[in-house]
């Protein structure tokens, strides 16, 4: 918008000069016009490969035919233009310069000196208009011998003084009664108050364009503005004016464009500006707390572009938007505008460039076929539903850009989209599409250079025209249900190829290759063949540019072999490979992530590897055959989020060199054969947030004597199936405020990943957890999802009453301990808890009625323990099968089968036999003893165990509202 605008601005100018200059611009050349001119360049540095204008000029010819010069009549040169010439020195003092009397018109723009002072004689050209020594390279103070250039009616400053103090403004421009257009763009103006509104004001009379952004403006407007009755073009954009827009600027008459963007603008937008019927330009971007609304707009408008992107401003789009007819640039992205898109749009028919991602729209997409100028359509991000018809787009000839990702639209992919013939991005992902997609006509004459169709329901096979687009750098199939069999080699059509996904369809890719060696693609930088039943290794030997690689899900056999030393992303889970991790893996100088996860790599983990942390943030080894220890030789600049070594059969303690990874988020070393006391030097890292150890052989209490103990964001918590004993001390629990804080989760849930900015990548952390006796891999963990399982240790003494202030608890595990004494009221608080598993301990005493106000428990075990009395009603608790109560001998009522032998005791405790609990202990206390009996329990408890994750997500989501394509979410590549 910035840059049409200074074109606009300076095809006014050049306007204006040629109607004062009133006479032809072809003379004959003057001979001492000539030599000052030819004086001038000899005295020039300019880089002669980048000029355009000086290299032309031709002693040999009349010099008033030079370009960049134009003459009178009688030969004078009148207008010099040496702007964009690359020119680094020679105006230090150019006295040729100034002998050119007659000058009107200097451009000096655009080049490179380097931070000269503009020259004091420039006074000498008394009748200069028009000056333009922006973005040139001069520096310094601006002398104020420019004042005496009284005839001046365009300056422009922009980008030269370093600093304007608010005096030399008044003694710059005082004398300038005929100046109307000032800019002075990123000129540092150090004025207080509203000083700058008065100087203006009062000494430019004429002024119709008023320039000044990003000059470090600070204060906000007066109303004493509203003298220069001609001014039409304000722009103040990038000053931190930090203020509420005032109506009055809807006074100015004359008024066409008004730029304050990223102005940190508050308060609510005057609608009376959108009415001011000779506006044309309107750009508020980035004033991210200005609110406001769309009027109802006028016939008369001359609105051509309006630019709202990123503000606060809400609503719904009026049909009177198809009033604008003139408008040819529209930004609404990034607000919070709700309610369909007015079908009236595909009246503006001037339309070139139109942004509506990022808010709430809904309903179906508006025709745009008769806006025949059209360059770019972003609609992403928003809620839109319907098909896509064949109309909407057909017959766009200047389309560029079409973004329609992250909304709901469905229905087949009409082919004609592919033949819009200027089309060069096409991004459709994470929509319901559905059907094949067909073949399409002109493949190779096409510009396509992204074309992204992941996240959609397409099947049948790929289309052949698609690996005929010849200029395709990304292409992105990502997870929709593609079929058939792809012989790498077919893609070769694709010769400038980066990125290609083609992961979770159900494609077989075959990268064997019939003669060729190596990978056809030389400038490779993604490859995504995740889930494609690879079955070997592709031949990747010369990929030297390539820094992801995601062959995961696959079927790949033998051992791990070399892989390009460029590799940023690096995840080659889930196959079969065996054998150890070769040390050249440590030539991977720049990993961050590495994810070899469940296949059968064996052997010791190559010690090289925990000295090459420096940029690795995920190392995920989980569920292989690793044997041996984890060297205690973890590095100070250790940037470890995520270590999961889980399910091997590692030995030795917990390193504690371990500590130096400070930002530790996830660390899961569960099911191994870890020997070690609980590893309190983990309570000093302040980021972690899943800490797994179960089923190890970790003994002692969790007693830490250490100082600055943290984890005030620790979510997950799973130490079951070891040796732990010792009482639950209430200080284990009084510090976990991630589990106690209430936090407002915002319209979006957060999940806890590990992204690679740089790289549009993230990695969703998972974790295997025990939820309802049954392992489970959550994939998608919330930030909200928090969960403590203390199960099938020895514990003993009573469940703290502190456990209850753990107000987002979702899940408690403290089965299989020895914990005695009564079930702690306090659980009643715990209002989010979903899953209650205290069975198989010694607890007595009533089931305190407290329990039957958790509305969102899903699943309760109280089993085998000697609990008794009545079993409080409510609506929960008889939501819950005989099971969560049987081995209770003490207990009675529904839905147990047992009726109390007195109904009159409803509510308070029952006395029970002695041998009844007896019985219970002796048949039960072995569980509770010996941790390595859990799994029989365990066996037991999965014949009730159903679709746990679905549960999870389905109940967070009542919890916290929807979340967009929850489950859809395989496709690591996020849009901006
Ligand atoms: C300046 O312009 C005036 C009016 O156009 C003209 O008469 C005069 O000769 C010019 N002076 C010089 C030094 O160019
Ligand atoms: C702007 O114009 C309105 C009338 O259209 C008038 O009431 C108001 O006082 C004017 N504001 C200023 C600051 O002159
Ligand atoms: C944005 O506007 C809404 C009202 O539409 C308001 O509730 C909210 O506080 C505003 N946000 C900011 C950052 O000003």
């Amino acid at each position: 918008m910035k840059i049409s605008l200074m074109l606009q601005l300076s095809f006014i100018t050049m306007l204006v000069v040629l109607l004062l200059i009133n006479s032809p611009v072809y003379g004959h050349c003057l001979g001492d016009q000539k030599a000052l001119l030819l004086k001038l360049k000899n005295g020039l540095t300019f880089d002669s490969s980048l000029s355009t204008k000086l290299v032309r000029w031709d002693q040999n010819t009349d010099c008033c035919q030079w370009p960049g010069v134009s003459c009178d009549q009688k030969g004078h040169v009148l207008v010099l233009e040496l702007d964009n010439e690359a020119i680094f020195s020679g105006l230090e003092n150019p006295t040729s310069l100034f002998d050119l009397q007659y000058l009107e018109k200097l451009n000096l723009a655009y080049n490179h000196l380097n931070s000269v002072q503009i020259p004091r004689e420039v006074y000498k050209l008394t009748n200069l208009t028009y000056l333009n020594l922006s973005f040139a390279g001069f520096g310094g103070k601006i002398p104020m011998e420019l004042s005496r250039l009284t005839k001046l009616t365009f300056l422009d400053l922009s980008n030269v003084a370093l600093k304007l103090e608010s005096g030399d403004l008044k003694a710059l421009v005082g004398n300038l009664p005929n100046l109307r257009e000032l800019y002075l763009d990123e000129v540092y103006i150090s004025w207080k108050g509203i000083e700058w509104c008065s100087t203006l004001s009062s000494s430019l009379p004429q002024l119709r364009v008023l320039s000044m952004t990003n000059c470090g403006i600070s204060s906000p407007f007066d109303p004493i503005l509203l003298n220069l009755h001609f001014l039409s073009v304000i722009r103040l954009d990038d000053n931190n004016l930090s203020t509420i827009v005032p109506e009055f600027l809807a006074n100015f008459t004359k008024l066409t464009t008004l730029g304050l963007s990223n102005c940190n603008l508050r308060g609510e937008f005057p609608n009376k500006i959108f009415q001011v019927p000779t506006l044309q330009e309107l750009d508020l971007y980035g004033n991210e707390i200005l609110t406001g609304t769309l009027p109802d707009f006028s016939q008369n408008g001359s609105l051509r572009e309006l630019g709202l992107g990123r503000t606060n401003f809400t609503g719904s789009l009026p049909d009177s938007i198809a009033n604008l007819t003139t408008l040819t640039e529209i930004d609404l992205s990034s607000c919070n505008f709700f309610g369909p898109i007015s079908s009236k749009m595909e009246n503006l028919r001037d339309l070139v460039y139109l942004d509506f991602s990022f808010n709430s729209f809904t309903g179906s997409i508006p025709l745009f076929h008769k806006a025949k100028k059209l360059n770019y359509i972003n609609l992403s991000h928003n809620n839109l539903t319907g098909p896509l018809s064949s109309t909407h787009f057909g017959g766009l000839s200047e389309l560029e850009y079409l973004h329609l990702e992250e909304n709901y639209i469905g229905g087949t992919l009409p082919t004609v989209v592919f033949s819009i013939p200027s089309l060069q991005v096409l991004e459709l992902q994470n929509n319901h599409f559905s059907g094949e997609v067909h073949e399409f006509a002109n493949a190779s004459s096409s510009f396509l250079y992204k074309l992204d169709l992941s996240n959609n329901y397409l099947n049948g096979s790929i289309p052949r025209s698609i690996f005929k687009l010849n200029r395709l750098s990304q292409l992105l199939l990502s997870s929709n249900s593609f079929r058939g069999t792809i012989n790498i080699e077919a893609i070769k059509g694709l010769p400038r190829l980066k990125i290609l996904d083609l992961s979770y369809n159900n494609l077989r890719i075959d990268v064997q290759g019939s003669n060729s060696t190596s990978f056809p693609f030389p400038q490779m930088s993604e490859l995504n063949l995740a889930s494609c039943q690879l079955q070997k290794f592709p031949d990747l030997k010369n990929q030297s540019l390539i820094f992801a690689l995601d062959l995961s899900y696959n079927r790949i056999k033998g051992n791990i072999p070399i892989v390009p030393t460029s590799l940023i992303y690096l995840s080659i889970a889930n196959n079969k490979l065996t054998g150890p991790i070769p040390s050249s893996i440590c030539n991977l100088y720049q990993l961050q992530f590495l994810d070899m996860s469940n296949n059968s790599i064996n052997n010791k983990l190559p010690p090289c590897l925990f000295q090459m942390f420096d940029y690795l943030s995920v190392l995920n080894l989980g569920r292989n055959r690793l044997s041996g220890i984890i060297l205690d030789t973890f590095l100070s600049n250790c940037s470890l989020k995520t270590l999961d070594l889980s399910n091997n059969n590692l030995e030795g303690k917990v390193p504690r060199s371990l500590q130096r990874c400070a930002f530790l988020e996830v660390l899961d070393i569960g099911n191994n054969k870890i020997r070690d006391t609980f590893p309190c030097m983990l309570k000093t890292l302040p980021s972690l947030h899943i800490l797994v150890l179960r089923s190890n052989k970790f003994y002692g209490d969790l007693q830490c004597r250490i100082a600055n103990q943290t984890w005030s964001k620790l979510q997950i918590i799973d130490i079951a199936s070891n040796n732990f004993r010792g009482a639950l001390l209430p200080h284990y629990f009084s510090n976990l405020e991630g589990m106690m804080k209430s936090r407002n989760p915002g319209p979006r849930l957060h999940y806890l990943e590990v992204e690679f900015i740089n790289y549009g990548l993230y990695y969703r952390n998972r974790v295997t957890l025990t939820l309802k006796g049954q392992e489970m891999e959550i994939e998608n963990i919330l930030e909200v999802f928090t969960s403590i399982d203390f199960s099938c240790n020895n514990f003993e003494g009573e469940i703290p009453e502190v456990l209850g202030d753990l107000k987002l608890l979702y899940l408690l595990n403290l089965s299989h301990n020895a914990l005695t004494g009564r079930i702690p009221k306090a659980l009643g608080k715990l209002s989010q808890l979903g899953s209650l598993d205290l069975s198989v301990n010694q607890l007595s005493g009533r089931i305190p009625d407290e329990l039957a106000s958790l509305t969102f428990l899903a699943f309760l075990n109280l089993s085998f323990n000697q609990l008794s009395g009545r079993i409080p009603r409510g609506n929960q608790l008889q939501t819950f099968s005989a099971e969560s109560f049987e081995g209770n001998t003490g207990l009675c009522d529904f839905p147990l089968k047992k009726l109390c032998s007195d109904t009159k005791m409803n509510g308070s405790s029952q006395p029970r036999s002695s041998s009844d609990d007896e019985t219970v202990d002796g048949k039960y206390i072995s569980f509770a003893l010996g941790s390595s009996l859990c799994f029989g329990i365990v066996t037991w408890l999965l014949l009730h165990s159903t679709r746990y994750n679905e549960l999870v997500v389905r109940l967070l989501f009542r919890i916290f509202g929807e979340h967009k394509k929850a489950g859809r979410n395989r496709n690591r590549r996020r849009s901006r």
